[in-house]
């Protein structure tokens, strides 16, 4: 099965990177959106992200002009249909995914493949409500995704072979590495990443060290690049309490018990970078 044709759902954050990496490997794409403004915000995007890496000599300016050319944007759920592999990236809510798969499947092409990248929901039971179950699967890339090596392969209990392996073989050609997961709560970096995060928050919340303080001990103590912190902020104070509620009751441990100073951030609407206000202040 030669993917060559991919339809991304959702101009967002990790939307536009997905199309971004996927256009630059040689891959025509249809990105969707609801919304005009935000197709127009992330074609913006792309090519300032691509005229970057062209001027550090990482990519031609020839193929960054090329990569962006092979982007079509498009608001009806059509387009999306006819191509041979589909990664849905809108908003981390169940309902919005579920809801987008359902209009989505009439203009599906037989042979096309289904694939979200969602960071934490069961793959098997988004599978369930299609019409495909067997050519559905996980497809999660990290951000920033035109850095980030990673993409994590998730299969629901349905997904077969062939998906599975042209999927892996789309993550070869981007020049990307994929780890094969499993479908339990948040798969594997989210499931490592998420308490780490929500236990910066609880260390905050109890007091033990200052905003500045807990980042700096976590990068320049462990070398990591960002502290959880600001990382949080970069990620999205809402996806990460979505994350925290995920496997707090997927698994039913009080150990992902998400921190009550993260949930009283998110009811304020300090969502991080993208609200300009969450552990730091970005105005
Ligand atoms: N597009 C293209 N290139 C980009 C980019 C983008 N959107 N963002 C950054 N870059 C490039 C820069 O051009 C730069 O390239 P060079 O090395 O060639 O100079 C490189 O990335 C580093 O960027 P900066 O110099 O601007 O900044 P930095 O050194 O501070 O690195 C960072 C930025 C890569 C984001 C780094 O801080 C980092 O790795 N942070 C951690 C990110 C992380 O953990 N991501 C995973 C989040 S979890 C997730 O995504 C899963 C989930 O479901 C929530």
């Amino acid at each position: 099965m030669e993917i060559q044709k991919v339809g991304v759902i959702g101009a967002g954050q990790m939307g536009n990177g997905i199309a971004h990496v996927l256009a630059l490997a040689g891959y025509e794409v249809v990105l969707n959106d609801v919304s005009q403004q935000a197709l127009d915000g992330a074609q913006s995007l792309i090519h300032k992200n691509l005229a970057r890496q062209a001027s550090k000599g990482k990519i031609s300016e020839a193929e960054a002009e090329a990569a962006l050319a092979r982007i079509t944007l498009s608001m009806k759920l059509a387009d999306v249909g006819a191509t041979d592999l589909v990664i849905e990236a809108a908003t981390e809510r169940e309902t919005v995914k579920q809801a987008i798969f359902e209009d989505l499947l009439p203009h599906l092409r037989p042979h096309t493949i289904l694939t979200s990248n969602t960071s934490s929901i069961s793959i098997t039971r988004l599978a369930s409500r299609t019409d495909r179950p067997e050519r559905f699967m996980g497809f999660h890339f990290m951000n920033p995704v035109p850095v980030m090596q990673l993409v994590e392969l998730i299969r629901g209990i349905a997904t077969d072979e062939p998906t599975f392996s042209a999927c892996q073989e789309v993550v070869a050609r981007l020049g990307k590495t994929s780890a094969s997961a499993e479908d339990f709560p948040a798969f594997i970096v989210n499931r490592i990443l998420m308490p780490m995060i929500n236990e910066a928050v609880y260390t905050l919340y109890e007091g033990v060290g200052s905003v500045k303080s807990i980042d700096e001990s976590m990068k320049l103590g462990a070398n990591h690049p960002m502290g959880p912190l600001e990382l949080a902020d970069f990620i999205g104070l809402d996806t990460c309490l979505a994350i925290m509620n995920v496997l707090h009751d997927g698994l039913a441990d009080t150990k992902y018990r998400p921190c009550p100073l993260l949930t009283k951030y998110v009811e304020a609407g300090w969502l991080g970078r993208k609200t300009e206000r969450g552990f730091y202040d970005y105005r």
